[in-house]
């Protein structure tokens, strides 16, 4: 019917402008946003990967499986190993200690992973 497309095409330049500006705002609003979303993403990649490089080398003694490893996010059985001092710690971790194998076999860490580690470990879940 023409009166029908006639109807179409009127509304087509009605709400082309609403479209648009509601386009601009969330675009705005993304912007406006984002230093504060990279800073979160980049903390919860430390974490992650902190917690990822837990699950994969020091999981299999630390969750509970091995009696003699201190069991991780059980703050009690920590609280004696902290009192060594991290230094310790780390120092005992990467020349091996008891049954556990030089750098809980996380060949790969560096000092700086290894303390977090163990603070992630030491740490209430
Ligand atoms: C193959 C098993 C095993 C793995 C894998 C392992 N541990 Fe251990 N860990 C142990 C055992 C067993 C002990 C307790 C040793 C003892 O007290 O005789 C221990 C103790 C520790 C201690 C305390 C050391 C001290 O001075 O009392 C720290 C810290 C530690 N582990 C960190 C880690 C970290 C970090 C990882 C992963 C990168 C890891 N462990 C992986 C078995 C393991």
């Amino acid at each position: 019917m023409p009166v029908t497309t006639q109807q179409k095409q009127s509304s087509k330049p009605y709400y082309l402008p609403v479209v648009m500006t509601v386009a601009v705002l969330l675009f705005t609003a993304c912007g406006s946003d984002e230093s504060g979303a990279a800073t979160a993403v980049q903390d919860s990649n430390i974490n992650n990967n902190i917690g990822s490089i837990y699950n994969t080398s020091c999981i299999s003694c630390h969750a509970g499986g091995n009696a003699a490893a201190p069991r991780a996010h059980d703050v009690a059985a920590w609280q004696p190993k902290l009192a060594k001092g991290i230094e310790v710690l780390l120092a005992n971790v990467k020349s091996g200690f008891g049954a556990m194998p030089p750098k809980g076999m996380c060949y790969d860490c560096d000092d700086e992973q290894l303390r977090a580690l163990i603070n992630y470990m030491a740490a209430p879940k």
